[in-house]
Protein backbone atom coordinates (compact mmCIF):
# COMPACT_ATOMS: atom_id res chain seq x y z
CA UNK A 1 0.00 0.00 0.00
CA UNK A 2 1.06 3.73 -0.81
CA UNK A 3 0.10 6.99 1.26
CA UNK A 4 -1.68 9.15 -0.65
CA UNK A 5 -1.22 12.89 0.30
CA UNK A 6 -3.78 16.07 0.63
CA UNK A 7 -1.95 19.65 0.50
CA UNK A 8 -2.51 23.12 -0.40
CA UNK A 9 -1.59 24.29 -3.79
CA UNK A 10 -1.78 28.11 -3.04
CA UNK A 11 -0.95 30.21 0.04
CA UNK A 12 -3.20 27.89 2.63
CA UNK A 13 -7.06 27.69 3.44
CA UNK A 14 -7.87 26.00 0.31
CA UNK A 15 -10.30 23.53 2.35
CA UNK A 16 -7.50 20.79 2.95
CA UNK A 17 -9.57 20.31 6.27
CA UNK A 18 -13.81 19.93 4.57
CA UNK A 19 -11.64 17.52 2.31
CA UNK A 20 -9.76 15.33 4.48
CA UNK A 21 -13.04 15.25 6.26
CA UNK A 22 -14.78 14.07 3.37
CA UNK A 23 -11.96 11.40 2.04
CA UNK A 24 -11.22 9.97 5.33
CA UNK A 25 -14.19 6.80 5.12
CA UNK A 26 -11.19 6.08 2.15
CA UNK A 27 -8.52 6.00 4.74
CA UNK A 28 -7.26 3.99 8.16
CA UNK A 29 -5.46 7.01 9.06
CA UNK A 30 -5.22 10.37 8.56
CA UNK A 31 -1.59 11.81 9.56
CA UNK A 32 -0.58 15.46 9.70
CA UNK A 33 3.33 15.63 8.40
CA UNK A 34 3.93 19.63 8.79
CA UNK A 35 3.30 22.62 10.32
CA UNK A 36 1.71 23.52 13.46
CA UNK A 37 -0.89 25.82 15.43
CA UNK A 38 -0.73 28.31 12.71
CA UNK A 39 -3.06 25.80 10.51
CA UNK A 40 -6.65 26.36 10.75
CA UNK A 41 -8.77 23.69 9.23
CA UNK A 42 -12.63 24.04 9.34
CA UNK A 43 -14.59 21.12 9.28
CA UNK A 44 -18.77 21.03 8.65
CA UNK A 45 -20.96 18.84 9.12
CA UNK A 46 -24.22 17.93 10.99
CA UNK A 47 -24.90 22.03 11.53
CA UNK A 48 -21.76 22.17 13.27
CA UNK A 49 -18.53 24.29 12.40
CA UNK A 50 -15.10 22.92 13.82
CA UNK A 51 -11.88 24.03 13.32
CA UNK A 52 -8.54 22.54 13.93
CA UNK A 53 -5.29 23.50 14.41
CA UNK A 54 -2.79 20.06 15.24
CA UNK A 55 -5.08 17.58 15.05
CA UNK A 56 -5.64 15.94 11.62
CA UNK A 57 -8.99 16.22 10.05
CA UNK A 58 -10.22 12.64 10.04
CA UNK A 59 -10.56 13.00 13.91
CA UNK A 60 -14.54 12.91 13.60
CA UNK A 61 -14.58 9.49 11.94
CA UNK A 62 -14.59 7.60 14.92
CA UNK A 63 -12.88 4.30 13.75
CA UNK A 64 -10.07 5.96 12.14
CA UNK A 65 -6.45 6.37 13.34
CA UNK A 66 -5.08 10.38 13.48
CA UNK A 67 -1.86 10.73 13.77
CA UNK A 68 0.39 13.54 14.94
CA UNK A 69 3.84 13.17 12.51
CA UNK A 70 7.26 14.13 13.53
CA UNK A 71 7.37 17.15 11.56
CA UNK A 72 5.02 18.97 13.35
CA UNK A 73 5.51 21.65 16.21
CA UNK A 74 2.63 21.19 19.21
CA UNK A 75 1.92 23.95 21.26
CA UNK A 76 0.66 21.72 24.04
CA UNK A 77 -1.68 25.18 25.73
CA UNK A 78 -3.44 25.46 21.90
CA UNK A 79 -3.06 21.38 21.61
CA UNK A 80 -5.47 20.86 25.13
CA UNK A 81 -7.91 23.44 24.37
CA UNK A 82 -8.41 21.98 20.43
CA UNK A 83 -8.67 18.27 22.37
CA UNK A 84 -11.18 19.67 25.33
CA UNK A 85 -13.62 21.62 22.34
CA UNK A 86 -14.01 17.84 21.12
CA UNK A 87 -14.70 16.36 24.07
CA UNK A 88 -18.53 16.99 23.52
CA UNK A 89 -18.35 15.54 19.63
CA UNK A 90 -18.02 11.81 21.22
CA UNK A 91 -14.10 11.58 19.97
CA UNK A 92 -12.29 9.03 21.90
CA UNK A 93 -8.95 10.71 21.81
CA UNK A 94 -6.98 8.78 23.34
CA UNK A 95 -7.87 6.13 21.35
CA UNK A 96 -7.98 7.56 17.91
CA UNK A 97 -4.99 10.52 18.53
CA UNK A 98 -1.66 9.30 18.35
CA UNK A 99 1.22 11.71 18.60
CA UNK A 100 4.99 11.02 17.36
CA UNK A 101 7.77 10.76 20.02
CA UNK A 102 9.83 13.36 17.76
CA UNK A 103 7.21 16.27 17.43
CA UNK A 104 9.02 19.20 18.39
CA UNK A 105 7.11 21.29 21.23
CA UNK A 106 6.46 25.07 21.36
CA UNK A 107 7.66 26.74 24.26
CA UNK A 108 5.85 29.88 26.09
CA UNK A 109 9.26 31.62 25.23
CA UNK A 110 8.72 30.46 21.26
CA UNK A 111 5.95 32.92 21.07
CA UNK A 112 7.64 35.46 22.35
CA UNK A 113 10.64 35.39 19.97
CA UNK A 114 8.02 35.44 17.39
CA UNK A 115 6.40 38.57 18.57
CA UNK A 116 9.98 40.19 18.91
CA UNK A 117 11.03 39.55 15.62
CA UNK A 118 8.36 40.37 13.67
CA UNK A 119 8.17 44.06 15.77
CA UNK A 120 11.45 44.89 15.23
CA UNK A 121 10.61 43.89 11.32
CA UNK A 122 7.82 46.99 11.60
CA UNK A 123 6.23 47.18 8.23
CA UNK A 124 8.66 44.31 6.83
CA UNK A 125 7.32 41.75 8.82
CA UNK A 126 5.79 38.61 7.75
CA UNK A 127 2.44 38.55 9.11
CA UNK A 128 2.97 35.51 11.03
CA UNK A 129 0.31 34.26 12.99
CA UNK A 130 2.59 34.28 15.89
CA UNK A 131 1.96 30.72 17.21
CA UNK A 132 6.07 30.71 17.66
CA UNK A 133 6.39 28.20 14.44
CA UNK A 134 9.45 30.19 13.45
CA UNK A 135 11.09 30.16 16.21
CA UNK A 136 10.00 26.36 17.19
CA UNK A 137 11.50 24.97 13.36
CA UNK A 138 14.34 27.36 14.08
CA UNK A 139 15.30 25.27 17.24
CA UNK A 140 14.49 22.46 15.98
CA UNK A 141 17.60 22.43 12.51
CA UNK A 142 19.64 24.42 14.92
CA UNK A 143 19.45 21.26 17.09
CA UNK A 144 17.81 22.43 20.71
CA UNK A 145 14.89 21.84 20.19
CA UNK A 146 12.43 19.88 23.01
CA UNK A 147 10.83 17.32 21.75
CA UNK A 148 7.22 15.14 22.81
CA UNK A 149 10.13 12.27 23.83
CA UNK A 150 11.35 14.90 26.28
CA UNK A 151 8.14 15.92 27.76
CA UNK A 152 7.92 12.49 28.73
CA UNK A 153 11.78 11.96 29.94
CA UNK A 154 13.09 12.57 33.66
CA UNK A 155 15.19 15.10 31.83
CA UNK A 156 12.51 17.31 31.00
CA UNK A 157 13.00 19.84 33.48
CA UNK A 158 16.35 20.10 32.59
CA UNK A 159 15.99 20.28 29.20
CA UNK A 160 13.01 22.92 29.45
CA UNK A 161 14.76 25.65 32.05
CA UNK A 162 18.36 25.12 29.52
CA UNK A 163 16.47 25.78 26.57
CA UNK A 164 14.03 28.70 27.90
CA UNK A 165 17.89 30.18 29.16
CA UNK A 166 18.80 30.16 25.74
CA UNK A 167 15.48 32.17 24.77
CA UNK A 168 15.95 34.47 27.62
CA UNK A 169 19.09 35.88 26.94
CA UNK A 170 17.73 36.00 22.69
CA UNK A 171 14.75 38.55 23.99
CA UNK A 172 17.10 40.26 26.21
CA UNK A 173 18.57 41.73 22.86
CA UNK A 174 15.38 42.84 21.58
CA UNK A 175 14.34 46.88 22.72
CA UNK A 176 11.11 47.76 23.42
CA UNK A 177 10.08 44.24 23.66
CA UNK A 178 8.50 43.82 27.40
CA UNK A 179 6.51 40.81 28.23
CA UNK A 180 5.50 38.93 31.66
CA UNK A 181 6.52 35.30 31.25
CA UNK A 182 5.43 33.57 33.95
CA UNK A 183 1.46 33.21 33.98
CA UNK A 184 2.72 32.12 29.96
CA UNK A 185 4.59 29.81 31.72
CA UNK A 186 2.00 28.54 34.38
CA UNK A 187 -0.75 27.77 31.86
CA UNK A 188 1.75 26.02 29.45
CA UNK A 189 3.31 23.62 32.16
CA UNK A 190 -0.49 22.42 33.29
CA UNK A 191 -0.91 21.98 29.55
CA UNK A 192 2.38 19.62 29.50
CA UNK A 193 0.51 17.52 32.23
CA UNK A 194 -1.96 17.13 29.95
CA UNK A 195 -0.27 16.52 26.60
CA UNK A 196 1.69 13.63 28.81
CA UNK A 197 -1.69 11.86 29.34
CA UNK A 198 -1.87 11.20 25.44
CA UNK A 199 -0.91 8.45 23.59
CA UNK A 200 2.53 8.45 22.05
CA UNK A 201 4.49 6.52 19.21
CA UNK A 202 7.21 5.96 17.03
CA UNK A 203 4.81 7.36 14.30
CA UNK A 204 7.88 6.48 11.26
CA UNK A 205 7.46 2.70 12.16
CA UNK A 206 3.68 2.54 13.29
CA UNK A 207 2.91 4.10 9.49
CA UNK A 208 5.15 1.80 7.65
CA UNK A 209 3.77 -1.36 9.83
CA UNK A 210 0.43 -0.50 8.93
CA UNK A 211 1.64 -0.07 4.87
CA UNK A 212 3.33 -3.31 5.28
CA UNK A 213 -0.40 -4.63 7.02
CA UNK A 214 -2.03 -2.98 3.76
CA UNK A 215 -4.09 0.04 5.31
CA UNK A 216 -4.54 3.35 3.52
CA UNK A 217 -2.98 6.39 4.95
CA UNK A 218 -4.08 10.23 4.12
CA UNK A 219 -0.84 12.60 4.73
CA UNK A 220 -3.00 15.64 5.40
CA UNK A 221 -0.69 18.90 4.81
CA UNK A 222 -1.10 22.39 6.33
CA UNK A 223 -0.30 26.04 4.87
CA UNK A 224 0.21 25.38 0.80
CA UNK A 225 2.84 24.96 -1.58
CA UNK A 226 3.40 28.64 -2.12
CA UNK A 227 4.05 29.36 1.83
CA UNK A 228 6.87 26.43 1.48
CA UNK A 229 10.40 27.58 3.12
CA UNK A 230 12.28 26.56 0.01
CA UNK A 231 9.59 26.98 -2.91
CA UNK A 232 7.12 29.50 -1.17
CA UNK A 233 7.08 33.62 -1.46
CA UNK A 234 10.60 33.18 0.51
CA UNK A 235 11.04 34.84 3.95
CA UNK A 236 7.03 35.56 2.97
CA UNK A 237 6.76 31.95 3.84
CA UNK A 238 6.38 29.75 6.51
CA UNK A 239 9.25 27.42 8.49
CA UNK A 240 8.12 24.37 6.81
CA UNK A 241 8.06 21.90 3.88
CA UNK A 242 4.53 21.98 2.87
CA UNK A 243 5.01 20.47 -0.25
CA UNK A 244 5.04 16.88 -1.17
CA UNK A 245 8.23 16.22 -0.16
CA UNK A 246 7.40 17.14 3.45
CA UNK A 247 5.08 14.04 3.68
CA UNK A 248 8.63 11.76 3.49
CA UNK A 249 10.91 13.98 6.30
CA UNK A 250 7.32 14.78 8.19
CA UNK A 251 6.26 11.32 8.50
CA UNK A 252 9.14 9.07 7.83
CA UNK A 253 7.69 7.22 4.19
CA UNK A 254 10.13 6.70 1.83
CA UNK A 255 9.20 8.38 -1.71
CA UNK A 256 8.15 5.36 -3.75
CA UNK A 257 5.68 4.97 -1.45
CA UNK A 258 3.98 7.77 -2.01
CA UNK A 259 0.79 6.87 -4.22
CA UNK A 260 -1.54 9.64 -4.91
CA UNK A 261 -0.97 13.60 -4.84
CA UNK A 262 -4.34 15.50 -4.13
CA UNK A 263 -3.70 19.35 -5.17
CA UNK A 264 -6.33 21.32 -3.11
CA UNK A 265 -6.82 24.82 -4.67
CA UNK A 266 -9.65 27.51 -4.73
CA UNK A 267 -11.38 29.06 -7.70
CA UNK A 268 -9.75 32.26 -7.00
CA UNK A 269 -6.76 33.33 -4.84
CA UNK A 270 -6.34 33.78 -1.15
CA UNK A 271 -3.55 35.01 1.74
CA UNK A 272 -3.00 36.17 4.46
CA UNK A 273 -0.21 37.72 5.96
CA UNK A 274 2.69 40.22 3.89
CA UNK A 275 4.51 39.11 0.78
CA UNK A 276 3.93 38.82 -3.06
CA UNK A 277 0.32 38.43 -4.24
CA UNK A 278 0.18 38.55 -8.11
CA UNK A 279 -3.38 38.67 -8.70
CA UNK A 280 -4.41 40.58 -5.51
CA UNK A 281 -7.60 42.38 -6.17
CA UNK A 282 -7.50 46.35 -4.09
CA UNK A 283 -10.80 46.91 -5.41
CA UNK A 284 -14.91 46.63 -5.04
CA UNK A 285 -14.36 43.01 -6.39
CA UNK A 286 -11.72 41.46 -4.09
CA UNK A 287 -13.97 42.79 -1.30
CA UNK A 288 -17.16 41.09 -2.79
CA UNK A 289 -14.85 37.83 -2.70
CA UNK A 290 -13.82 38.16 0.60
CA UNK A 291 -17.46 38.82 1.67
CA UNK A 292 -18.63 36.17 -0.06
CA UNK A 293 -16.09 33.50 0.36
CA UNK A 294 -15.96 34.58 4.15
CA UNK A 295 -12.73 34.89 3.91
CA UNK A 296 -11.74 36.16 7.56
CA UNK A 297 -8.55 33.51 9.17
CA UNK A 298 -9.80 30.58 10.93
CA UNK A 299 -6.62 30.50 13.06
CA UNK A 300 -6.23 34.85 13.57
CA UNK A 301 -9.91 36.27 12.34
CA UNK A 302 -7.48 38.46 10.26
CA UNK A 303 -9.00 39.43 6.68
CA UNK A 304 -7.68 37.50 3.94
CA UNK A 305 -6.49 39.10 1.04
CA UNK A 306 -8.32 38.31 -2.00
CA UNK A 307 -7.69 38.28 -5.94
CA UNK A 308 -8.05 36.04 -9.10
CA UNK A 309 -7.04 32.30 -9.86
CA UNK A 310 -3.37 32.66 -11.02
CA UNK A 311 -2.28 29.32 -13.33
CA UNK A 312 1.83 30.13 -13.78
CA UNK A 313 1.42 29.49 -9.20
CA UNK A 314 -0.38 26.92 -9.85
CA UNK A 315 1.39 25.25 -12.56
CA UNK A 316 4.84 26.04 -10.38
CA UNK A 317 3.17 23.79 -7.36
CA UNK A 318 1.73 21.20 -9.53
CA UNK A 319 5.46 20.88 -11.04
CA UNK A 320 6.64 20.55 -7.15
CA UNK A 321 4.25 18.55 -5.67
CA UNK A 322 3.44 15.93 -8.78
CA UNK A 323 0.04 16.87 -8.45
CA UNK A 324 -2.10 13.49 -9.79
CA UNK A 325 -5.39 14.51 -9.19
CA UNK A 326 -6.67 18.29 -8.64
CA UNK A 327 -9.56 19.57 -6.23
CA UNK A 328 -11.40 22.70 -6.57
CA UNK A 329 -12.99 24.47 -3.98
CA UNK A 330 -15.37 27.43 -3.35
CA UNK A 331 -16.27 27.08 -7.26
CA UNK A 332 -20.13 28.61 -5.47
CA UNK A 333 -18.03 31.79 -4.30
CA UNK A 334 -17.74 33.11 -8.00
CA UNK A 335 -21.29 32.66 -8.43
CA UNK A 336 -21.97 36.20 -8.40
CA UNK A 337 -19.55 37.36 -10.68
CA UNK A 338 -20.89 38.03 -14.51
CA UNK A 339 -17.15 37.28 -15.57
CA UNK A 340 -14.67 35.76 -14.11
CA UNK A 341 -10.72 36.55 -15.16
CA UNK A 342 -7.89 33.90 -15.12
CA UNK A 343 -4.23 35.06 -14.36
CA UNK A 344 -2.28 32.72 -17.39
CA UNK A 345 0.54 34.69 -17.64
CA UNK A 346 3.00 37.04 -16.40
CA UNK A 347 4.31 40.32 -17.67
CA UNK A 348 8.17 39.75 -16.61
CA UNK A 349 11.39 42.03 -18.10
CA UNK A 350 9.66 42.74 -21.53
CA UNK A 351 8.86 38.86 -22.15
CA UNK A 352 5.46 36.93 -21.19
CA UNK A 353 5.82 34.08 -18.96
CA UNK A 354 3.75 30.99 -17.87
CA UNK A 355 6.14 30.02 -15.50
CA UNK A 356 6.61 31.25 -11.86
CA UNK A 357 10.13 33.18 -11.95
CA UNK A 358 12.58 33.80 -8.97
CA UNK A 359 10.93 37.20 -7.69
CA UNK A 360 7.38 37.96 -8.02
CA UNK A 361 7.54 41.14 -6.27
CA UNK A 362 5.14 43.51 -7.96
CA UNK A 363 7.69 45.62 -9.59
CA UNK A 364 9.31 42.82 -11.18
CA UNK A 365 5.99 40.85 -12.26
CA UNK A 366 2.49 42.01 -14.01
CA UNK A 367 -0.44 39.58 -14.21
CA UNK A 368 -2.13 39.51 -17.19
CA UNK A 369 -5.45 38.04 -17.52
CA UNK A 370 -8.39 36.38 -20.21
CA UNK A 371 -11.92 36.84 -19.05
CA UNK A 372 -14.58 34.06 -19.12
CA UNK A 373 -18.44 33.80 -19.01
CA UNK A 374 -19.81 33.60 -15.23
CA UNK A 375 -22.24 31.24 -14.79
CA UNK A 376 -24.83 33.03 -11.70
CA UNK A 377 -26.44 29.92 -10.64
CA UNK A 378 -26.78 28.99 -7.12
CA UNK A 379 -24.28 25.97 -6.66
CA UNK A 380 -24.89 25.25 -3.22
CA UNK A 381 -27.35 22.77 -4.14
CA UNK A 382 -26.07 20.93 -6.65
CA UNK A 383 -24.44 17.24 -5.65
CA UNK A 384 -23.99 15.68 -8.91
CA UNK A 385 -20.94 16.66 -11.64
CA UNK A 386 -24.02 16.64 -14.17
CA UNK A 387 -25.88 19.36 -12.61
CA UNK A 388 -22.88 21.67 -13.08
CA UNK A 389 -23.66 24.72 -14.90
CA UNK A 390 -22.20 24.66 -18.69
CA UNK A 391 -20.02 27.98 -17.86
CA UNK A 392 -18.31 26.60 -14.99
CA UNK A 393 -17.65 23.54 -16.14
CA UNK A 394 -16.16 24.99 -19.27
CA UNK A 395 -13.50 26.98 -16.68
CA UNK A 396 -12.69 23.73 -14.66
CA UNK A 397 -11.95 22.43 -18.31
CA UNK A 398 -10.13 25.01 -19.18
CA UNK A 399 -8.14 24.81 -15.76
CA UNK A 400 -7.65 21.03 -16.78
CA UNK A 401 -6.18 21.77 -19.66
CA UNK A 402 -3.66 24.35 -18.44
CA UNK A 403 -2.76 22.53 -15.51
CA UNK A 404 -2.59 18.86 -17.56
CA UNK A 405 -4.10 17.43 -14.30
CA UNK A 406 -7.63 16.24 -14.08
CA UNK A 407 -10.09 18.01 -11.61
CA UNK A 408 -11.87 15.05 -9.58
CA UNK A 409 -13.56 17.11 -6.66
CA UNK A 410 -15.71 20.13 -6.92
CA UNK A 411 -16.53 21.55 -3.56
CA UNK A 412 -19.75 24.05 -3.61
CA UNK A 413 -20.19 24.67 0.21
CA UNK A 414 -18.40 24.47 3.34
CA UNK A 415 -20.45 21.46 4.34
CA UNK A 416 -19.08 17.72 3.77
CA UNK A 417 -22.22 17.41 1.83
CA UNK A 418 -21.49 20.06 -0.56
CA UNK A 419 -18.67 18.05 -2.42
CA UNK A 420 -19.17 16.64 -5.95
CA UNK A 421 -16.98 13.55 -7.22
CA UNK A 422 -16.65 14.68 -11.02
CA UNK A 423 -15.12 11.99 -14.11
CA UNK A 424 -12.90 13.46 -15.85
CA UNK A 425 -12.65 13.63 -19.53
CA UNK A 426 -8.55 13.66 -19.08
CA UNK A 427 -9.28 10.38 -17.33
P1 LIG B 1 -7.80 24.92 5.27
O1 LIG B 1 -6.84 25.66 6.13
O2 LIG B 1 -7.22 24.59 3.93
O3 LIG B 1 -8.40 23.71 5.92
O4 LIG B 1 -8.99 25.93 4.98
P2 LIG B 1 -9.72 26.89 6.06
O5 LIG B 1 -10.60 26.07 6.89
O6 LIG B 1 -8.74 27.76 6.74
O7 LIG B 1 -10.51 27.86 5.09
C1 LIG B 1 -11.44 27.39 4.19
C2 LIG B 1 -12.78 28.06 4.50
O8 LIG B 1 -13.66 27.87 3.42
C3 LIG B 1 -13.49 27.44 5.69
O9 LIG B 1 -14.25 28.43 6.32
C4 LIG B 1 -14.36 26.39 5.07
O10 LIG B 1 -15.50 26.09 5.85
C5 LIG B 1 -14.77 27.08 3.81
N1 LIG B 1 -15.02 26.20 2.64
C6 LIG B 1 -14.38 25.05 2.27
N2 LIG B 1 -14.84 24.64 1.08
C7 LIG B 1 -15.77 25.53 0.68
C8 LIG B 1 -16.59 25.67 -0.49
O11 LIG B 1 -16.53 24.89 -1.42
N3 LIG B 1 -17.41 26.76 -0.54
C9 LIG B 1 -17.49 27.67 0.47
N4 LIG B 1 -18.33 28.70 0.31
N5 LIG B 1 -16.75 27.57 1.58
C10 LIG B 1 -15.88 26.52 1.67
P1 LIG C 1 -3.68 26.47 6.88
O1 LIG C 1 -3.13 25.10 7.21
C1 LIG C 1 -2.89 30.55 5.57
C2 LIG C 1 0.90 32.34 6.84
C3 LIG C 1 0.84 33.48 7.82
C4 LIG C 1 2.10 34.25 7.42
C5 LIG C 1 3.06 33.14 7.07
C6 LIG C 1 4.00 32.74 8.20
O2 LIG C 1 -4.87 26.85 7.67
O3 LIG C 1 -3.85 26.62 5.41
P2 LIG C 1 3.76 31.48 10.52
O4 LIG C 1 2.77 31.62 11.61
O5 LIG C 1 3.81 30.12 9.89
O6 LIG C 1 5.11 31.97 10.90
O7 LIG C 1 3.25 32.50 9.37
O8 LIG C 1 2.27 32.02 6.71
N1 LIG C 1 0.21 31.11 7.28
C7 LIG C 1 -0.95 30.68 6.79
N2 LIG C 1 -1.78 31.24 5.89
N3 LIG C 1 -3.17 29.33 6.09
C8 LIG C 1 -2.34 28.74 6.96
O9 LIG C 1 -2.51 27.48 7.38
C9 LIG C 1 -1.19 29.43 7.38
N4 LIG C 1 -0.18 29.15 8.24
C10 LIG C 1 0.67 30.19 8.16
O10 LIG C 1 -0.33 34.24 7.66
O11 LIG C 1 1.85 34.98 6.25
MG1 LIG D 1 -6.76 27.43 7.24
Amino acid sequence: MKVDILLGLQWGDEGKGKIVDVITPDYSIIARFQGGPNAGHTLEFEGHKHVLHTIPSGIFHPSKKNVVGNGVVIDPVIFQREVEELLPHHVNIREQLLISRKAHVILPTHRLLDAASEKEKGTGKIGSTLKGIGPTYMDKTGRNGLRIGDVISDRFSEKYEHLKKKHLRLLSHYNDFNFELEPLEQEWLASIEFLRTMSFIDSEHYLNRELDNKQRILAEGAQGSLLDIDFGSYPFVTSSNTVAAGACTGLGIAPNRIGKVFGIFKAYCTRVGSGPFPTELHDDTGETLRKEGAEFGATTGRPRRCGWIDLPALKYAVMINGVTDLIMTKADVLSVFNEIKVCTHYRYRGEEIDHLPYSIDPEEIEPVFITMPGWRDDLTGIRSAGNLPAALEQYIEYLEAQLKVPIRVVSVGPDRSQTIRRESAMA
